[in-house]
């Protein structure tokens, strides 16, 4: 071969390799797992592919949500802390994956049909029914909503701007028939009566507490995001219950996948899971005769915290259940702590949050970032945990972020510097 012929090939295949490297290497670089040796991902790290999504409709907006590691957490317990930023969802909240798995499944069995005058209703404290307004307006259905009325201010203005119908009831415990779930339940059925599915129309009872397609959707959106986010390099998830589903579907999804990561609930005071967990038995000090303020959970938390097992949390609490998603094998617990986290500990931890992070967060996301540092402080340095930012405060400026609301309730409001109130060292 003649010698300029030689050199042709030779830079030909020169770009040809340059080219190939360009291609694969910053994508090599991008996905590199969160390993415990290379662990400080850069603050402009660039786009991703799920960053540049096109999407159909605003379902299409739902999920994907980055894991967001949070700096002074991280640093002040030498663990490597991140949280999924569901706030980012387009209803606010992780609801929305909820609330399109419920409809989705409805619609599959033939429960439900889009664009007719069939109406969703929920009882809720307030992110499901949003997300399912919402969902119920890109759909073509009504949408029909009972929830306690001592809620936080935005989370009945946002439901009527979806156009929902809002039900106000006075906060009283499941067993009595005028509970919120109990009035959506009976709502359903009297639109129900009046309609016929050849007709087109009906009531759907969406029913989060119970209806398994809750605890689906983490199990088939979040837990894998998470595991695909961390390259399956984590030692604990934490979450908090209302319902139980986020707790349930995504511990299920990762400890499949990787049995010997921790699994911690994340309980405010006033709920009795904590004690489930620990002792076996339901109870929550504000229980005791004489010391409970509110009906429900006593706690200014909003959305989590419970006295009963849902169908959604039984699958992770109760033997026989918890053993089907293990081939029917007993085997270690899907939850194997839990960590109460007090409404001052959660209102310090957002203050703290936002002070430092720049992160505006609601109250339960607030007490799963308290769990997630005990989490990490119990476990030493070195570890990873992941956590759930559920919403932003900016659903909860009337109450969780007003301090008068929370100076009457005893608490304290000012901005901590560190993160003393928790033993940690920032
Ligand atoms: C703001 C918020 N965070 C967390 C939760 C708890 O999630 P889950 O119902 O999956 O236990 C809820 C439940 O309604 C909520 O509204």
């Amino acid at each position: 071969m003649s010698r300029p012929v030689t050199l042709t090939l030779t830079l030909l295949a020169g770009l040809a390799l340059g080219y190939a490297l360009g291609v694969t290497l910053p994508s090599v670089i991008w996905r590199r797992p969160l390993t415990k040796r290379s662990r400080r991902p850069s603050t402009l790290g660039g786009p991703s592919p799920t960053d540049l999504r096109v999407v159909n409709g605003v379902a299409g907006l739902i999920g994907n949500t980055p894991l967001v590691r949070i700096p002074s957490l991280s640093e002040a317990t030498g663990c490597e802390i991140y949280a999924k930023a569901e706030f980012l969802n387009p209803g606010g909240s992780p609801k929305d994956r909820v609330a399109l798995s419920m409809v989705e499944t409805a619609e599959a069995h033939g429960e439900l049909r889009p664009h007719t005058a069939s109406c969703l209703f929920e009882g809720t404290v307030g992110s499901t029914g949003i997300s399912l307004a919402m969902i119920a307006r890109a759909k073509g259905y009504l949408c029909h909503i009972v929830l306690p009325d001592d809620q936080a201010a935005e989370k009945y203005a946002l439901l009527e701007k979806f156009c929902a119908e809002v039900e106000k009831v006075r906060p009283v415990s499941i067993v009595n028939q005028d509970h919120f779930v109990n009035v959506a339940r009976r709502r359903a059925c009297v639109y129900d009566g009046q309609g016929d599915l050849d007709g087109g129309h009906r009531g759907y009872f969406a029913d989060q507490f119970d209806n398994l397609a809750n605890y689906r959707a983490h199990y088939q959106s979040t837990g894998p995001e998470i595991w695909t986010q961390t390259h399956g390099n984590l030692d604990a998830f934490v979450s908090g219950a209302g319902t139980g589903g986020t707790l349930a579907g995504t511990a299920l999804y990762l400890k499949q996948h990787h049995p010997s990561l921790r699994v911690v609930l994340a309980d405010p005071q006033g709920s009795g899971l904590f004690h489930r967990i620990k002792h076996g038995v339901m109870y929550a000090p504000e229980e005791a005769e004489g010391t409970r303020r509110r009906h429900q959970v006593d706690t200014v938390v909003e959305g989590m915290g419970i006295n009963r097992v849902t169908r959604n949390l039984a699958q992770v609490l109760v033997p026989g259940l918890a053993h089907s998603h293990n081939g029917g094998v007993p085997g270690t617990p899907w939850v194997d702590d839990a960590v109460r986290v007090t409404d001052q500990e959660a209102v310090w931890m957002a203050r703290y949050l936002v002070n430092r992070e720049g992160l505006f967060i609601g109250s339960t996301a607030a007490v799963n970032c308290v769990a997630a540092v005990r989490t990490a402080l119990t476990l030493g340095p070195g570890h990873t945990i992941v956590t759930i930012l559920c919403d932003s405060g900016q659903r909860h400026l009337t109450k969780f972020w007003n301090d008068d609301y929370l100076r009457a309730q005893g608490l304290d409001v000012t901005f901590p510097d560190d993160l003393d109130f928790l033993g940690a060292d920032a």
